[in-house]
């Protein structure tokens, strides 16, 4: 079996494929679920995967200070550990450094921090950070990167994106050959083109199974990632598949595949599920609205999950307000549910050439707001 991506089929810029593994395809454009901590918080995974996710998302920042990458690879790996044998993807720490670890120094060789949940002094670097998803037994792999808070100058962007470039370099060489799992490099660049280009330009000449879009998402807007994103997947490579790290909201999504985009990830169906932000084809629910308090209808009568097939606005208001385990339970599965079924319908209309009209609907039922 090989692994690997295909393409399989072209609507304008947004594109139907497959990433082949020996866990399982992964059907893109596709939504990750993340389990930062060896779960979808809320969520069994045989759950997950009735939501229609092929691959989860796992961190390797979380991991590696709890349980720790050794003791998961003693107990047979990260897929057998959470009970999930279907594809991961690690993401490879620097990021979650930079947001959630405290007193963080940062050199050529790597970056040394203080852990968030006992203060413990820790190191991260490519090597090592390659070592620590090998261990988890990640299918995909993400090249250790920085990714520099925005808004920054200019030059500020242009050398944290060179240092990554490096660490994107020592990440192949620690890699290795591993068949069977895949290196996915990350581009950086800010808001800046020419930045974006040059880094791509170092990715391709690395040469990686994938190719991520970082440092996006980080407060720039909607307009502002948009605008990178008419020009930065056209500098990756048409045959590898191309990852938006952290993104995002639905119509977000839906921008990224429109413009060439085959992966995502991001917290928001599963932590909004447990803050009472309910996502439909009609745009935000806030179960917490007293509105709900004697609605006996479903959150959106059309969907199929089984928040809306079993319970009522009423029931949903009542268990999140009385903070019942089950509130975070059913509105985690309906917004995951419904990510994957934007997933769906933009893959069954890429194969048709109707990706266009499929937009023109998923904006229009929006539009008319929630009932
Ligand atoms: N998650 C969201 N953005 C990024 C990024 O730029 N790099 C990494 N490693 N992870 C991310
Ligand atoms: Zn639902």
């Amino acid at each position: 079996m090989t692994t690997g991506f295909e393409k399989l089929a072209q609507d304008g810029a947004a594109r139907l494929g497959v990433i082949r593994t020996p866990r399982g395809e992964v059907r893109t454009p596709a939504f990750m679920p993340v389990g930062t901590a060896a779960t979808v918080k809320a969520m069994l995974p045989e759950s997950v995967r009735e939501t229609g996710a092929d691959i989860l998302l796992g961190n390797t920042y979380h991991l590696m200070l709890r349980p720790g990458a050794e003791r998961v690879a003693r107990l047979g790996g990260l897929h057998k550990f959470m009970n999930w044998e279907r594809p991961i993807l690690t993401d490879s720490g620097g990021f979650q450094v930079m947001s959630l670890a405290g007193l963080r120094k940062l050199t050529e060789e790597g970056v040394t921090f203080k852990s968030h949940i006992d203060g413990s002094k820790h190191m991260l670097s490519p090597e090592s950070s390659m070592e620590i998803q090998r261990l988890l037994g990640s299918d995909i792999v993400m090249c250790f990167d920085e990714c520099p808070a925005l808004p920054a100058e200019r030059e500020a962007i242009a050398r944290s994106m060179r240092l990554s470039m490096r660490w994107a370099e020592r990440s192949r060489a620690a890699f290795g050959v591993r068949p069977g799992h895949m290196l996915f490099g990350i581009m950086q660049g800010g808001l800046e083109r020419d930045l974006r280009e040059e880094s791509a330009e170092a990715l391709k000449a690395i040469g990686f199974d994938g190719y991520a879009i970082g440092g996006l998402a980080v407060g720039e807007g909607q307009a502002a990632m948009f605008d990178c994103l008419d020009y930065a997947p056209g500098f990756l490579p048409e045959d590898k598949p191309r990852y938006l790290m952290g993104v995002g909201k639905p119509d977000d999504i839906v921008g990224a595949v429109k413009r060439g985009v085959d992966m995502m990830d991001c917290v928001l169906p599963s932590r909004s599920g447990r803050t009472g932000q309910v996502f439909t084809r009609r745009g935000v629910v806030n179960i917490k609205n007293a509105r709900h308090a004697d609605d006996p209808r479903p959150l959106d009568e059309a969907c199929s999950c089984p928040a809306c097939r079993s319970y009522s606005r009423a029931y949903l208001h009542h268990v999140f307000r009385a903070q019942e385990m089950i509130s975070g339970m059913l509105l985690t599965w309906h917004n995951l549910h419904y990510f994957q079924e934007i997933m769906q319908g933009m893959r069954a209309a890429i194969a048709e050439g109707r990706f266009a009209a499929w937009e023109a609907m998923f904006h229009a039922q929006r539009a008319e707001g929630d009932i």
